[in-house]
C-alpha cells in the first residue's frame, strides 16, 4: 500500500524537510518551504530486490540507437539524435521559438515515423489551443496527420494518450502548464513542476518512448523550478537568442548521450526555425572589408569555431571623459585593451570616444578576441585599414605581451576553410604546430610588434 506524509519543499531549489522552518538549510532562502504531499513506497527496506545485479563484464555496452529529429544540428547537440526512453528539457526565454522549433521536430519526426511503421507523435500543450497549434503548423509546414494534438493541462489524460496511441515521440509543452492530479500546488509551482517531470520520465521508460519537456526560463537565466528537475532529466538544453536578431543557439548543459561542448545554430524566420549548419557568414559584414576599424577573429564557442568581425569606430574628444561603448564584447576587456594600445603607441587617449562592437549580434567574452579589438581599434585611431584575408587571435597582456589560447588549430583550420589567407597568432604557440596549408602564418610576440607589422610607416 502506498503511504503518503507531508513534506516542506523550498520552492527555489527543491530541498525538502519533514518539518516546517523560516529558512531553507540548502539554498539559504527565506520563506519559501511550502507544504507538499509526498508518495512513499510501502514494503520497506526489507523488500526483495525486483531489478538484477548484473557483474560490469556482461553488462550490454551498445549504446541505444537514437533516431534522428529530422533537423540535424539539433541532432548534433544530442549527441545522436533523439533516444527511445530519453527525455530531453528544452529551456529557454519566452517567444525564443520553443514551440516553433519542436512542432518543426514534431513534423519532421512523424513524417519518418510515418514511413517506417512506427507510431505517431504525441504532441501535448497546456500553453495554446490545438487550432493555435494548427495555425503554426501551417505557418511552418508541419501538417502531416501522424502528428496528433492535444490542448490539456491534465497530465494524466496526457499519459491516457499515450497509453492508447503508443506515441513514438511525445513532447510536453510546457512543463510549467501541466498538472498531475492528486497532487496538491498550483501548476507552474515546485511540487507541481517535480510531479509532471517525474511522471513524463515514468511513461517514457516505461514505453521506452523519448519525450521532450519544454521548460520555462526564469529572469536572471535560471530554469523556473526546482533545480532538482535538471538532475532527473537525461538532456537538458538551453534555446537562446535576443529579441533584435532572428539568431538562436541550443545548447545542452548536460546530456546523457553525448558532449555538452555542441552548438547548434539556427535562424528564427516567418517559416520557422531554420538550421544554420554553416554560420561563417553570419557575422561578417562584408561592405566593411578595406575599411579602417574593422577586424575579423576566429572564436571558439564550445567545439565550434565562429568567425567574429569586431568593428571599432574612435572619435577624437575636447577633454573630459570620452565615452566608451562595447556590445557583444567583454568591457573590462575592451577598457584594458584601450589603456594597453595608448601606453605601447600612444594611440588614443580617455577624453576619445570609442565604440566597439561585434557584427550580427555575435557575443564572445574569450581573451582571444583581445588582438582583433586592439588592432580594429588601432585601425580606426590610424584610419588605416588592415589588410584583407587576415585573421587574428591571441590574449592581450598589460604590458602588450601576447598569450596563446586554447583551440588554435581548430581555429586555423576553420580560418583556412574559410579561405582567410593570413594568420595572426602569438608567437609562444608556434612551436609543433603543423599549420593548415595555404594559409601564412605571422608568429607576433607583442601588440607593439603587431601594430608595426601591419601598419608599416
Ligand atoms: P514561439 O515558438 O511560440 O516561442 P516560445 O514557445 O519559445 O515561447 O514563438 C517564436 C516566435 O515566433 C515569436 O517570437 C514570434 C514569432 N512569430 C512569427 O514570426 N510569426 C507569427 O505568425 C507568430 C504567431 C509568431
Ligand atoms: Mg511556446
Amino acid at each position: 500500500m502506498a503511504k503518503t506524509k507531508t513534506v516542506h519543499v523550498c520552492s527555489d531549489c527543491g530541498w525538502d524537510t519533514a518539518k516546517w522552518q523560516g529558512q531553507c538549510r540548502s539554498c539559504g532562502a527565506w520563506g519559501t518551504l511550502v507544504e507538499s504531499v509526498a508518495h512513499q513506497k510501502g514494503g520497506g527496506s526489507k523488500a526483495a530486490p525486483v531489478s538484477r545485479a548484473v557483474p560490469v563484464t556482461e553488462v550490454d555496452a551498445r549504446p541505444a540507437a537514437a533516431f534522428p529529429s529530422g533537423i540535424s544540428e539539433f541532432d548534433r547537440v544530442m549527441g545522436q539524435g533523439i533516444t527511445p526512453g530519453g527525455v530531453i528539457l528544452l529551456a529557454g526565454d519566452p517567444g525564443v521559438g520553443k514551440s516553433t522549433l519542436l512542432l518543426d521536430i514534431a513534423a519532421r519526426f512523424a513524417r519518418m515515423a510515418l514511413a517506417q511503421g512506427r507510431g505517431p507523435v504525441l504532441y501535448a500543450t497546456g500553453e495554446e489551443t490545438a487550432s493555435q497549434v494548427r495555425l503554426r503548423a501551417e505557418r511552418i509546414g508541419a501538417l502531416t496527420p501522424n502528428l496528433l494534438l492535444v490542448a490539456e493541462n491534465d497530465f494524466d489524460s496526457v499519459a491516457a494518450h499515450v497509453q492508447h496511441h503508443n506515441p513514438s515521440l511525445l513532447i510536453v509543452d510546457s512543463v510549467q502548464t501541466l498538472t498531475v492530479s492528486g497532487v496538491e500546488g498550483v501548476p507552474g509551482g515546485v511540487t507541481q513542476i517535480r510531479e509532471v517531470t517525474s511522471a513524463v520520465i515514468g511513461v517514457a521508460k516505461s514505453a521506452n518512448m523519448p519525450a521532450i519537456l519544454v521548460g520555462h526560463v526564469t529572469k536572471d537565466g535560471g530554469l523556473a523550478g526546482p533545480r532538482s528537475l535538471e538532475h532527473l532529466v537525461d538532456v537538458v538544453c538551453h534555446f537562446e537568442g535576443d529579441r533584435h536578431t532572428g539568431l538562436r543557439l541550443l545548447r545542452a548543459l548536460k546530456n546523457r548521450y553525448g558532449s555538452t561542448e555542441e552548438v547548434g545554430c539556427f535562424v528564427l524566420t516567418g517559416q520557422g526555425v531554420e538550421e544554420v549548419p554553416d554560420p561563417s557568414a553570419l557575422f561578417i559584414s562584408h561592405g566593411s572589408e578595406g575599411r579602417p576599424g574593422s577586424a575579423i577573429a576566429i572564436a571558439l564557442d564550445g567545439q565550434r569555431a565562429l568567425p567574429i568581425e569586431v568593428q571599432s569606430l574612435f572619435q577624437k574628444g575636447n577633454g573630459g571623459n570620452g565615452r566608451r561603448t562595447v556590445s557583444g564584447l567583454n568591457s573590462a576587456r575592451v577598457s584594458m585593451i584601450l589603456a594597453v594600445l595608448h601606453a605601447q603607441k600612444k594611440l588614443g587617449s580617455r577624453e576619445d570616444d570609442v565604440y566597439v562592437s561585434t557584427v550580427g549580434g555575435a557575443s564572445s567574452a574569450e581573451p582571444a578576441m583581445d588582438l582583433a579589438i586592439a588592432l580594429a581599434s588601432a585601425s580606426t585611431m590610424m584610419d588605416k585599414p588592415l589588410p584583407s584575408g587576415l585573421v587574428m587571435m591571441g590574449e592581450v597582456g598589460l604590458t602588450g605581451d601576447l598569450r596563446g589560447c586554447h583551440g588554435m588549430d581548430r581555429r586555423l583550420a576553420e580560418a583556412r576553410r574559410l579561405g582567410y589567407k593570413t594568420a595572426m597568432i602569438p608567437a609562444s604557440q608556434i612551436g609543433g604546430m603543423g599549420p593548415p596549408k595555404g594559409l601564412t602564418i605571422r608568429p607576433i610576440s607583442n601588440l607593439a610588434d603587431a601594430i608595426d607589422t601591419i601598419f608599416p610607416h
